[in-house]
């Protein structure tokens, strides 16, 4: 696949392996903690098991972030106003993105992803439900500066990046993220953003290990596609799916334990689990006003605003692109 730059975003061998695939899977598996980056959780099946979690009783993000956007438009119209280049980061939420186009009135939309069918798929939904809106698709990896299309480039713009998706990266990595989203959308852009809230454990652990069992298939859906994908033997029945709450860093952390000794192969080589040993799969940082403020700000960003949801679970923060001047 070849992006609209003319970068190669995925890069695959003779076998048709994704060799970034097999690169972390390996890296990530030879570690005493073994921990993958979550990114791998989404191949087909892993993006239909996370639209699944999004309608889950328990998974309360995308419900409480949907209210926000349904409620608090006449607010998005006063502070960020008409005539923005919304710049999506990852593809179009089928329900979220109509929502904020629909209350500021944009110049364009640019949705910017790096699956290329998706991205086709979601611009074309939106270009129909708002006739008359410039889509312009971008093909790209958006953790990285992207160059935005000549169109929309005298265009104030709105950087919209939904989903507390921030909250799926270690400190280090959003901050490079933030960064590089001020670096796209230039001077006078302003972002929002949705950031999940720190709350009870209870209803956290409960949101990653609902009832039904969808998260733990999420979870599991990895071995399947190491298994599948990178000749793995890896025996999925002895490994359990477990949500903890780490409070040193704010975050929940899905895991997936040995329920015994095992050993397997992926792609050839030899690894060890001990009984209580875990693969580490995903981070999902939650925040409070504090911590969220801090972020954007080490990212570039001051916070103008910030809406939660009625039972105040999640948060959606506008904040701008802060000038770079001397300061003490
Ligand atoms: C995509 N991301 C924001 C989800 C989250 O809540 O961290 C992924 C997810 N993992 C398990 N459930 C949902």
């Amino acid at each position: 696949m070849t992006s609209a730059q003319g970068l190669k975003l995925v890069e695959k061998d003779a076998s048709g392996v994704d060799t970034k695939f097999r690169a972390d899977i390996l890296a990530g598996l030879s570690q005493a903690q073994k921990a993958t980056p979550a990114r791998w959780l989404y191949d087909d099946a892993g993006s239909q098991l996370f639209e699944d979690i999004t309608q889950l009783p328990e998974y309360y993000p995308t419900r409480a972030e949907t209210q926000i956007l349904k409620t608090r438009g006449d607010s998005f119209a006063e502070m960020i106003g008409a005539g923005r280049a919304v710049v999506e980061f990852g593809s179009g939420s089928s329900l979220k993105t109509p929502l904020l186009l629909s209350a500021i009135a944009p110049a364009a939309y640019v949705p910017l992803d790096i699956s290329g069918d998706f991205l086709r798929a979601a611009a074309q939904d939106l270009a129909e439900k708002f006739p008359g809106l410039p889509v312009h698709p971008v093909e790209a990896d958006f953790m990285r500066q992207v160059a935005l299309p000549d169109t929309v480039a005298d265009m104030p713009k709105l950087g919209f990046f939904p989903g507390s998706t921030i909250g799926n990266m270690v400190a280090r990595t959003s901050v490079d993220l933030l960064r590089n989203m001020r670096e796209t959308l230039g001077e006078g852009a302003q972002l929002l953003i949705g950031m999940d809230l720190i709350k009870d454990t209870d209803t956290l652990i409960a949101a990653y290990d609902d009832a039904a069992g969808v998260t733990a298939e999420f979870n599991r859906n990895l071995v399947r596609r190491i298994n599948r994908e990178l000749d793995g033997n890896i025996p999925l029945d002895q490994l359990q799916h477990e949500a903890r709450w780490n409070d040193e860093h704010a975050r929940i952390e899905m895991h997936l334990v040995a329920q015994t000794d095992i050993v397997f192969v992926v792609d050839g080589h030899e690894f060890a689990m001990a009984g209580g040993d875990t693969i580490h799969t995903e981070n999902s940082h939650k925040f409070n006003r504090r911590t969220s403020s801090m972020l954007l700000l080490a990212g570039g960003w001051e916070t103008q605003a910030r809406w939660l949801d009625d039972q105040e679970r999640f948060s959606l923060i506008l904040a701008e692109a802060k000038p770079n001047r001397s300061a003490p």
